[in-house]
């Protein structure tokens, strides 16, 4: 079997990093530019100094920064707007996952103007869009490094998942230490979110040669510094490995695609409004349970990678540990249960389980996983993780 990888065609990493932001928007033969941010970052002291540089260099930059955690198709109209306000020339994103995708998809509308839903799936936009430059401040998403953008249909409560090599943005700068002020909560949020990219890349039926030592990666440096992380959000080496990890797992699962944790968190991401790592994080070890027999392999290998097993250890014994120590991970980052999250009321959560499952099933996701569930078997898993504690 053949494969082809994506990535932005320069990657700048480490500290201080984001100080070439205007020599590469330069590099680009870009005068003006829109700076993609969030509402958040303009109240801090995040963006300012990226205007003051660019100025210096003589490139004008207004800011979009109507962007909402989980983006909808609103913000992306909205920041078209701004684009074409600000007679922009290309797109510089500063944030997390929320601002990298809005600014995505601003691109594809530039150059392909129509409703959004068109985008959803797989290799749906037929131009590119003007450049875009990301510099992400969580760590993360690996938007940065991924030719996907999640865009929520306000009207359809659906999240649009949109995965087109158009998507991938030219440059991404991963400067660690934007990612120094995120809270315990989002630290561990954004970072589960990480560890899922990883693993699921690596069991993925698309896994191959060339994702696989980025996959590796991730679990890796997750299962090591993550905690350290959340625990001393200002131990830079701990911020540095997860900012690492977070562009890996990126690298990796935008060219061997994603399994059922991401299928069944994006819907219920939509209907219940949880930050999209969190929700992750709630499913991942009631779906790793379900998964293992596809591929028990894979799975005692991710065991070893995160020192949850040796070697000497049985495959089905690393198995076992893996979905415990997974459990234990979200305990020990006080990742708040299902049940926490919707209040108990599990009478709402029941009414939208069938929807949840057709929309998981329909974003292909589910189709990669090692063991392919039916639209039955997600609602059970739905109903398992509820129960999870
Ligand atoms: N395109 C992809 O490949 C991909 C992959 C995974 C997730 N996603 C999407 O990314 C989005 C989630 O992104 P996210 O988890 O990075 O969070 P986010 O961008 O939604 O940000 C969450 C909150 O954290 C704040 N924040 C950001 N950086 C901070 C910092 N350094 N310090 C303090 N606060 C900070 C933001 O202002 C915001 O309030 C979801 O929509 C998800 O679907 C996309
Ligand atoms: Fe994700």
């Amino acid at each position: 079997m053949s494969h082809v990888f994506h990535a932005p065609i320069a990657i700048f990493s480490g500290a201080g990093c984001r100080q070439q932001l205007p020599e590469c928007v330069a590099s680009l033969g870009l005068r003006t530019v829109l700076i993609v941010t969030d509402a958040f970052l303009v109240r801090t002291d995040v963006i300012q100094p990226f205007l003051d540089r660019l100025r210096e260099h003589g490139i004008r930059a207004e800011v979009f920064a109507d962007v909402q955690p989980d983006p909808t198709d609103t913000n992306v109209a909205a920041g078209v707007a701004a684009y074409l306000a600000a007679e922009a020339q290309g797109i510089v994103a500063i944030g997390g996952g929320s601002p990298i995708d809005t600014a995505k998809v601003i691109s594809a509308s530039i150059a392909n103007p129509g409703p959004l839903e068109r985008f959803q799936g797989y290799h749906r936009i037929a131009l590119a869009g003007p450049p875009v430059i990301v510099i992400p401040t969580t760590a993360g998403t690996g938007s940065e490094a991924t030719k996907v953008a999640v865009i929520t249909d306000n009207v359809r409560q659906v999240k649009m998942m949109m995965l087109d090599a158009k998507l991938m943005p030219r440059i991404a700068m991963v400067d660690y230490e934007l990612s120094l002020s995120m809270p315990p909560a989002l630290t561990a949020h954004v970072g589960v979110d990480t560890l899922t990219h990883g693993l699921e890349a690596y069991v993925s039926r698309k896994a191959n040669a060339l994702t696989d030592p980025l996959a590796q990666s991730t679990i890796r440096l997750t299962a090591r510094n993550l905690r350290t992380a959340w625990s001393d959000p200002s131990n830079r080496e701990a911020r540095e490995a997860m900012a690492v990890a977070a562009l890996h797992g990126g690298m990796a699962f935008t060219n061997s695609g994603l399994c059922l944790v991401h299928g069944m968190s994006r819907p219920l991401g939509a209907v219940f409004h949880l930050a999209h790592g969190l929700s992750n994080a709630i499913l991942l070890p009631t779906v790793t349970r379900f998964s293992i027999s596809g591929n028990p392999a894979r799975y005692a290998a991710v065991a070893r990678l995160m020192d949850l097993a040796t070697p000497a250890h049985s495959d089905e014994e690393a198995c076992r540990a893996l979905v415990d120590g997974l459990a234990q991970l979200n305990r020990d980052l006080k990742v708040p249960t299902l049940a926490e999250c919707l209040q108990h009321d599990v009478s709402a959560f029941r009414q939208h389980l069938r929807k949840m499952a057709d929309d998981a099933l329909s974003s292909g996701s589910p189709a990669n996983n090692p063991r392919i569930p039916t639209a039955e078997q997600i609602v059970e898993l739905y109903e398992e993780a509820w129960a999870f504690a």
